[in-house]
């Protein structure tokens, strides 16, 4: 689908780089060229993915732990990497999240999921965009959103609070930075299965299908469809595309919010043949 060379001279940090979307955006982006950072908190993954990687592509791959929660930390890892040479993309992977009823959580689990996805964001966002806009370089961030960022979602809601914010930060930084050459945009993924995802939204294998049910194209996306949408999205072929929430979800949320589809489905054919206009009674009118 890319040419080989489509990130050649690119310099990449995802955050969450270790497992699951983050990997796969890491093993594209390496395919294609690009030389990649990954940081998470897990010694032990980010290793394993470095080694698994660098094998498996051949391609310049570092790994360093950080939390993206902690201010310091994350100006650390950006300062060892620029020391290095400047990043050319930055991409906003890391999340927390699980299924909860909203009023049993606790202060504490609000602020880790929303201290990963919004807090954690802003950190890497502010330490890799004063250093763009101090040298007046350009650079490209991509945030990974959800689909249920407008409509919020229950059960999720420190989630889809912490993502509504992620998607506005995407939007306002498109504009206020834009000028300065810095391209801001979102992926907005429906459910791909990874571990790290499924084992905590997905309690019962029976929900898969229900989940797969749900979708006009009756099945999950793949973590090669997220890694191309991200490729294409951090490569100059998109340079145009800037403050844009890239939805690929099969059309699942639109699936869900449409007022008839739900009730559509239910119909059977006897139903539809009785809702088609009766020949006889317009020819009499
Ligand atoms: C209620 C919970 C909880 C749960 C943790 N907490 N899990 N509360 N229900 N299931 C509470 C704890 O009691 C604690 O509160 C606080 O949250 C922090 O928990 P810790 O375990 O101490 O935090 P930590 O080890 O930092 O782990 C963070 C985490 C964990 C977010 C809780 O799940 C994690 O590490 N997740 C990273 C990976 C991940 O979530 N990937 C999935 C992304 S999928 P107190 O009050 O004791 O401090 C996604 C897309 C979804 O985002 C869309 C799919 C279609
Ligand atoms: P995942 O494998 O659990 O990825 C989350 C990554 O974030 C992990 O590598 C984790 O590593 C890292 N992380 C968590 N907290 C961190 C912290 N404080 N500091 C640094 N890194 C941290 O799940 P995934 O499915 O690939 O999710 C990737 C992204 O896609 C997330 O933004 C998620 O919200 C989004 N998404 C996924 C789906 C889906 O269906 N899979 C759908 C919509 C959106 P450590 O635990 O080692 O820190």
């Amino acid at each position: 689908m890319f040419q080989k060379d489509l990130l050649n001279g690119k310099r990449i940090l995802i955050t969450g780089g270790g497992s699951g979307l983050g990997k796969a955006a890491a093993q594209k982006f390496l395919e294609l060229s690009a030389e990649v950072y990954i940081c998470g908190r897990r010694h032990d993954v980010l290793a394993a993915a470095e080694q698994e990687l660098r094998e498996r592509t051949g391609g310049k791959i570092h790994s360093r732990p950080c939390d993206v929660r902690d201010p310091a930390a994350v100006e650390e890892l950006i300062g060892i990497i620029w020391a290095e040479g400047p990043l050319d993309v930055l991409m906003n992977n890391a999340a927390g999240n699980f299924l909860a009823r909203t009023e049993e959580l606790s202060l504490g689990a609000f602020q880790s999921v929303i201290g990963i996805v919004l807090m954690g964001s802003l950190h890497t966002t502010m330490a890799c965009g004063r250093r763009w806009l101090a040298a007046g370089r350009g650079g490209v961030v991509l945030n990974i959103t959800t689909t249920y960022t407008t409509t919020g979602s229950a059960y999720v809601v420190p989630s889809a609070v912490a993502k509504a914010g992620l998607q506005a930060l995407t939007r306002s930084l498109a504009v206020e930075w834009g000028d300065r050459g810095i391209r801001m945009n979102a992926i907005a993924p429906g459910p791909i299965p990874t571990e790290g995802a499924f084992s905590r939204l997905l309690p019962r294998p029976e929900l898969e299908v229900a989940a797969k049910k749900r979708n006009p194209l009756g099945r999950f996306g793949t973590t090669e469809e997220f890694a191309n949408l991200a490729a294409f999205l951090v490569s100059d072929g998109s340079a145009y595309i800037n403050g844009e929430v890239v939805t690929m979800d099969g059309g699942e949320w639109l699936q869900g919010a449409g007022e008839f589809t739900a009730l559509g489905r239910e119909l059977t054919d006897k139903e539809w043949e009785m809702m088609k206009p009766n020949p006889k009674k317009s020819a009499s009118q």
